[in-house]
């Protein structure tokens, strides 16, 4: 069969990777795609944002299954069309993908389905937030934007000043766009984080293993926060019975809920979490793979991917085995170019990678690379992931970052403390 991923990060570079490896797939196409994924997959000139283009395309090569990687095609409603002109599709619909586009839309469903969050409260109008703030007693509290803002939209204030600030700039000066129009207001949990996805089609679940990013740009969790510098899967520390109560309290209410509301939830589900002293409570939905994350888990996935994701697209997914995971730790270590996430240079020559170790417990996924002629040039903030495996996070660790001081390109950064 002939499979299309969308999109061309780090995780498109690892789906493509996994579903190369299945017995059933013939070709794999990703659009747009990136230098690396362009070695085990077709790349396909079309964004990943271009619904009509991306249905075209799928149409015209009789794709048997595409599966989405990002968040903004989901909410764009890219599964509705393609699934309008009768093709086979893994991710939620426009109305179930709202579960991410809106956190002020997941807050409601936390509220109705009454799954653990921070107190919340949701604005449409500048002045009340503000008034709002007025009356709470001083101290940190999480400004949100509630649509989709690339990972840039939550501020954590420390002082009322700073949230007032916050909301300014997102509600009166639209730093967001449209994003902002609505603001979420969050009490600032204490805690640890981990990100739990599992898939469904809306009915069953296939429970996937928990993983945990590194969003800060530098070491110790200093610096602004980046789309993710790195990420560990299993989460140290984190037990069966935590993985539970998130399933439990998280996961399920939150599909059973949509599904009251005529929402069938169809895809990959991302509880990320904060693991508080009194539980794991909701920071927020996304409706897809995480990205580093994916990166992790798919080095440890040992079944074949592509029966899960045909049986979630279809609604059948109780008819497929539960997957089977490798107990060993997978470590992934972002390289980032220099000045990122501000402002950076692109067209670096990549150097080195020749000389990195393949095979089946190390990887490196591609995230922002092109090829250029014969080289390898960046073209994004970050760049490649080295991913390994190890019989510890130690042993993981250790084999990633031998690896990745082979490679070179003018500007190269990275956290040195993933999965520490
Ligand atoms: N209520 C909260 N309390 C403490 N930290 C939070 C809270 N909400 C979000 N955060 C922090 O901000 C990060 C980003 O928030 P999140 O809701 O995941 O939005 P997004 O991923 O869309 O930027 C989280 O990973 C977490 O570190
Ligand atoms: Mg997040």
């Amino acid at each position: 069969m002939k499979v299309l991923v969308v999109g061309g990060g780090g995780r498109e570079h690892a789906l493509c990777w996994k579903i190369a490896l299945s017995p059933l797939v013939k070709r794999v196409y990703c659009a747009p795609g990136n230098g690396g994924i362009a070695g085990v997959a077709e790349c396909v000139d079309v964004a990943a944002n271009d619904v009509a283009g991306l249905v075209r395309f799928a149409k015209a090569e009789a794709i048997d299954l595409t599966v989405v990687g990002p968040e903004e095609p989901l909410c764009l409603g890219l599964v509705d069309a393609m699934r309008a002109a009768s093709l086979r599709v893994l991710g939620p619909d426009q109305s179930a993908a709202e579960i991410e586009g809106s956190k002020a839309y997941a807050r409601e469903v936390c509220r109705r389905n009454r799954i653990p969050s921070p107190g919340f409260w949701v604005f449409n109008d500048s002045s009340k937030a503000h008034a709002f703030l007025e009356n709470r007693q001083e101290g940190p509290i999480v400004v949100k934007a509630s649509g989709l803002a690339a990972g840039k939209g939550v501020t954590m204030a420390r002082t009322r000043a700073e949230a007032r600030t916050a909301v300014d700039e997102m509600m009166d000066q639209a730093r967001f766009g449209a994003a902002g129009r609505t603001v979420v207001l969050e009490e600032f949990l204490e805690g640890s984080e981990c990100s739990v996805i599992h898939l469904t089609d809306g009915k069953t679940f296939a429970p996937f293993e928990p993983a945990r990013d590194h969003k800060r740009v530098f070491d110790r969790d200093q610096g602004p926060n980046t789309g993710g510098m790195g990420a560990v899967s299993p989460v140290p520390g984190l037990g069966k019975r935590t993985l539970r109560q998130i399933e439990d309290q998280i996961l399920f209410p939150a599909v059973n809920g949509l599904n009251r509301e005529g929402r069938v939830f169809r895809g990959f589900l991302y509880a990320g979490c904060m693991l508080t002293a009194t539980g794991p409570r909701l920071l927020e939905f996304n409706c897809r793979l995480g990205d580093p994350e994916t990166q992790p888990i798919l080095m440890r996935l040992s079944s074949d991917l592509v029966p899960l994701l045909l049986h979630a697209a279809d609604g059948t997914l109780e008819q497929c085995e539960a997957p089977v995971f490798d107990s060993r730790t997978a470590v992934c270590v972002v390289a980032a170019s220099g000045g990122y996430p501000g402002e950076y240079q692109k067209g670096c020559l990549i150097h080195g990678l020749d000389q990195v170790r393949g095979g089946p417990d190390l990887q490196v996924f591609h995230s922002g690379t092109a090829r250029r002629g014969g080289d390898l040039v960046t073209t994004g903030g970050r760049v490649l992931s080295v991913c390994a495996l190890g019989k510890s996070v130690e042993e993981a660790r250790s084999r990633a970052y031998t690896e990745l001081a082979k490679i070179e390109f003018q500007g190269i950064h990275y956290r040195r403390d993933i999965g520490a």
